[in-house]
Formats: C-alpha cells, sequence, structure tokens
C-alpha cells in the first residue's frame, strides 16, 4: 500500500492520460502555476464580467462566460465570432495574463505541440445544473494549433467523443487542476460538459471554472 491511496488521487487515474490520438488529459498540470493563477484571474473577471450571452437560435446559455487575450469568443443573435472589444463594457478585453500564457504553452508543449500562442482564452463559469452540449471548436482560422482546456474548481464530467456529432462520448472526470489538450488528429472532435453536481469548492466555492485557451487568428 502506498500513500496516494489515502491522499485523494488514488481514485483519478494516472497522471497523463491519452483520451484520443492527439488528445491528452494532464492532471493536476496547473499545481505549480495556480499561487499566480487565481489572482490573474480574478483581475480579468473584475475588468471584464461573466454574462450569460445568448445563441444564435436566441437560447441563453447555462454558462456564464468572459473573455481575456487580443480576441475573445462570443455568441449573440448574429452568431459566433472572435471580437478585440467586449461588447459588454465597450472595451478591449483584459490582456492575458503571462501565468495564463505560460501555462497554455507548456500544457500543448507536454501533449507534443509546441510553439502554442494562444490570441484567445475564453473563461466559462459553470454554476450547478450549468452544462455545455456536445459542440466543436471551429471559429478558430486555423487548426493546426491546439485546444487547451483548464478545469478549476468543482469537478464535472467532460464528455469527448469523436469526428462525428453522433459518435459516442467518453465520460472524464476533472478536477481543479486538471488540463486536457486536443489537437491534431483529434482537434475538430465533439467534446461537451455533463450538467455540473452541486458541492463547494475550497479554492472557488460552488462553481466550475474553466480556461480555453486557442490561436484564434
Ligand atoms: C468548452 O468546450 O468550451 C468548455 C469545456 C469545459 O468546460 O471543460
Ligand atoms: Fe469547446
Amino acid at each position: 500500500m502506498t500513500a496516494d491511496l489515502f491522499d485523494g488521487t488514488a481514485d483519478v487515474g494516472p497522471a497523463e492520460q491519452a483520451i484520443a490520438e492527439g488528445a491528452i488529459l494532464l492532471r493536476g498540470f496547473v499545481r505549480p502555476f495556480e499561487h499566480d493563477l487565481l489572482p490573474a484571474l480574478h483581475a480579468a473577471i473584475e475588468q471584464s464580467p461573466f454574462r450569460h450571452m445568448q445563441t444564435p437560435g436566441g437560447h441563453q446559455m447555462s454558462v456564464a462566460m468572459t473573455n481575456c487575450g487580443a480576441v475573445g469568443w462570443i455568441t449573440d443573435r448574429s452568431g459566433y465570432r472572435y471580437d478585440a472589444t467586449d461588447p459588454q463594457t465597450g472595451q478591449a478585453w483584459p490582456a492575458m495574463p503571462d501565468v495564463f500564457l505560460l501555462l497554455a504553452r507548456q500544457a500543448a508543449t507536454r501533449a507534443g505541440f509546441g510553439g502554442f500562442v494562444p490570441d484567445a482564452c475564453l473563461i466559462n463559469r459553470y454554476e450547478p445544473g450549468a452544462r455545455m452540449s456536445l459542440h466543436q471548436d471551429r471559429d478558430e482560422r486555423d487548426f493546426s494549433a491546439p485546444i487547451v482546456s483548464v478545469s478549476l474548481g468543482l469537478p464535472a464530467i467532460f464528455l469527448f467523443g469523436g469526428p462525428k456529432r453522433a459518435d459516442k462520448p467518453l465520460r472524464y472526470r476533472l478536477q481543479h487542476g486538471d488540463v486536457v489538450v486536443w489537437g491534431g488528429p483529434s482537434r475538430l472532435f465533439f467534446h461537451g460538459v455533463a450538467p455540473l453536481a452541486d458541492g463547494d469548492h475550497a479554492a472557488l466555492g460552488r462553481k466550475r471554472i474553466n480556461l480555453t485557451f486557442r490561436k484564434a487568428r
């Protein structure tokens, strides 16, 4: 018997797990960055607060969103797109904090995608019951760059499917500090998040925050 049976990590599997060709789950990858990451996150949210955006079909998303970086992902009645201006504040999105860039680059490199320079970080806030239905990330210009997705706060079930919407997704439990990177052959794979279960996270309270880093332009 080893200590890790008792430290709360034994139930989450290996530290690194390939989940598809070009896709990897890096458990606890955020840990060395966390001290700087959370204050930087809170500063960004202060400048461009969370809001529930509308889909082109007129539905309000259950996940609240904001962005940092040169461009931010937005959706409204006219469609999905990247914009350099936060439509709510009328100002540029907050700059991407150095610690965000460093984390995203290191995770991408670890996954085999060296030289990743994201220009967009979508910040998703899930409260209990919020979910993200299966979708592809395809509003970016260049699919040669990967997606780097960081989980903070309450655990969630991440659904990772295949190239077709009908491909049955596998389910992965993502915890605070986990990172998923997908690119290359799985860059356009369908993915989503099951409705968030209620809970109370020591650092973030009754919510999950996801950071999605992309090269949009
Ligand atoms: C997304 O695909 O935009 C979000 C994924 C996540 O919250 O883990
Ligand atoms: Fe996505």
